[in-house]
């Protein structure tokens, strides 16, 4: 049993309102879905950062400063599959830049699918996986002598409250030399309509991605959630530029987690908090930013608008 998985449930199963951390969503179903999460037409994030990467790699390398003359580490932080770094990746690898390149990723699914991905597209790269909590692993960062880029990409960070996203930054800038660089990709505030079906889409993936937290926990933990009995509850505050995902219980109900020696009541409608996907202007980046000691050095978009890649450097 995944003991933190265990505490964590427990802790957010028995709080008000109930939450579950969306870092549980990748077991290997849940890291399958979100790959397929990722081509569906309503995802416009991926084709959105992937066109950055695929047109724009070039000016992502003159920001981010590297010489031929030193070798750096290019470090990942929820790698996933790998789709989008790939393009930088090729572009670094034209231009004869020396670099490692270490994904870290807490789903072993995900780092099997970039390895495979990278072989089949860069036959001849060699990358040192890590599989792990990106919340973990930054501080064993700080040893390597050589400078590095860190990528932080797919608006992972919105899945943060401002305020986590910012003591984030700063235990990541903690564990940064002067000069290295973070690559942080953003989903841009835009209107609901654009927003709210990529959350939703007609074919039912992102729904499945939900509920497949309950499977998880029916399946390593020993429960018996009925997953016809719950939904999945999307939502976008577009003032405030906030996207929520929760899953709603639809009756009452009483659901037993074995493993956990737990009975958890649901009242009809009662929700559990599972996912928040900010979104962001120049505005908020700075403020995430402030008093960690890192400089936002650049910013690159897709051709939409929709998304951006901020270079930020340590100071
Ligand atoms: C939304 S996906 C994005 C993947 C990739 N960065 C992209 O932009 O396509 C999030 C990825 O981060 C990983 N992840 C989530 N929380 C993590 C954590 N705390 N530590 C390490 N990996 C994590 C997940 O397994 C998943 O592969």
């Amino acid at each position: 049993m995944n003991k933190q998985f265990a505490i964590d449930v427990k802790e957010g199963l028995s709080t008000s309102p109930k939450r579950l951390s969306s870092k549980y969503f990748y077991d290997e179903k849940g890291s399958a879905l979100f790959s397929k999460i990722m081509k569906l037409p309503e995802y416009y994030l991926t084709n959105a950062e992937f066109e950055i990467f695929e047109k724009k790699a070039s000016e992502i390398i003159k920001l981010l400063g590297v010489t031929h003359q030193k070798s750096f580490d290019l470090i990942e932080l929820g790698a996933g599959d790998g789709y989008k770094t790939i393009e930088l990746l090729k572009a670094l690898d034209a231009h004869h830049f020396q670099y490692q390149y270490t994904p870290i990723d807490i789903s072993a699914k995900a780092l099997d699918q970039i390895e495979k991905n990278i072989h089949q597209q860069l036959p001849n790269k060699k990358i040192s996986p890590k599989l792990g909590d990106y919340f973990h692993i930054l501080h064993d960062l700080k040893p390597s002598p050589l400078s590095k880029v860190i990528l932080f990409l797919g608006s992972n960070i919105g899945n943060m409250e401002n305020v986590e996203a910012n003591s984030f930054l700063t235990h990541l800038s903690e564990n940064l030399s002067k000069g290295d660089k973070l690559i942080l990709g953003v989903d841009l505030k835009k209107s609901k309509d654009i927003v709210l079906p990529a959350y939703n889409d007609s074919q039912g993936v992102t729904s499945a991605f939900n509920l497949n937290l309950l499977s998880r926990i029916n399946s390593e933990l020993d429960a018996d959630f009925n997953t016809d009995l719950f939904e999945h509850t999307p939502m976008y505050d577009e003032q405030e530029g906030v996207a929520k995902s929760a899953i709603k219980s639809i009756v009452n109900q009483e659901v037993e987690i074995k493993s956990l020696d737990m009975k958890v009541a649901f009242k009809k409608e009662e929700q559990i908090h599972t996912e928040i996907s900010r979104k962001y202007d120049d505005i908020i980046i700075q403020k995430i930013c402030l008093n960690t000691g890192l400089n936002i050095v650049g910013k690159i978009t897709d051709s939409q608008n929709y998304f951006a890649d901020y270079i930020i450097e340590k100071q």
